[in-house]
């Protein structure tokens, strides 16, 4: 029987659902996602690559990926990788079906739930990169333990990525900037990789911006771009 997303959600606190879905967008939700839905009952494969509907060198993962806009135009421009999208909010994910409607991607798969139950379902070392861009930035002091990165996940995050592999954050929330430095600073398995200004204030290469972004950018708030290596 296909998963359905658990009540016990450990990294999850926002919304699941927004405005209410268009009859399309439902459609697209109970006809196309659950061929694309990973399905965490079954163990994950030693190899990822044939959870792709296509050859694939390498598997990336992008966890709350929003509609999607990142997600979709990464994974066309790199076929010959697998994506891995995570997004629990419905409308989001929503979002990204009607983008695949138009414009089909064979090397993806998508999960609609805490990202942390991929990550505890992925094998060691299987990921080349993972992308968390404009995280909830949880700016009230008295929330920053629900932020996605912290101890735990960065050891999950430590244990999936391949030697070498890359850890890519973004954010406009200068504390939640300072918090994933220091927190990666202070982890064993991760070098920040920055030698010069330009390294954290420019996007990462080939970059087709998200929608967060987009909105910082027009309220002003400059976002930093950090890249961690997995030792
Ligand atoms: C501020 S939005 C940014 C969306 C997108 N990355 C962008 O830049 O436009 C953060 C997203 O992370 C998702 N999210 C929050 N916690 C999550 C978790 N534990 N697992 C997966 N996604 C999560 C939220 O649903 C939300 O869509």
């Amino acid at each position: 029987m296909a998963e359905r997303p658990s009540r016990a959600r450990e990294a999850f606190f926002g919304r699941l659902k927004g405005p209410r879905l268009r009859p399309g967008q439902a459609a697209l939700l109970a006809e196309a996602l659950p061929g694309l839905r990973l399905d965490l009952s079954e163990p994950a494969p030693a190899d990822l690559a044939p959870l792709f509907g296509v050859p694939v060198r390498a598997v990336r993962l992008e966890i709350g990926f929003g509609g999607g806009e990142h997600l979709h135009a990464e994974a066309a421009r790199r076929p010959e990788v697998g994506f891995i999208g995570i997004e629990p909010f419905v409308n989001g994910m929503a979002k990204l079906l009607a983008r695949l409607a138009e414009q089909p991607l064979a090397n993806l798969r998508l999960f609609d739930d805490d990202a942390v139950r991929v990550l505890d379902w992925l094998p060691d070392a299987s990921l080349e990169e993972i992308d968390l861009l404009y995280p909830d930035p949880w700016p009230k002091r008295r929330h920053w333990k629900r932020r996605f990165v912290g101890e735990g996940n960065l050891d999950r995050f430590a244990r999936v990525l391949a030697p070498g592999g890359r850890f890519c954050f973004a954010s406009d929330i200068d504390t939640y900037v300072d918090w994933t430095l220091q927190h990666c600073a202070r982890h064993p398995a991760f070098d920040w990789t920055a030698r010069r200004p330009a390294d954290w204030t420019e996007p990462f290469a080939d970059w087709p911006g998200t929608r967060y972004e987009a909105k910082a950018l027009r309220e002003g708030r400059p976002p930093a771009y950090l890249t961690f290596l997995r030792r």
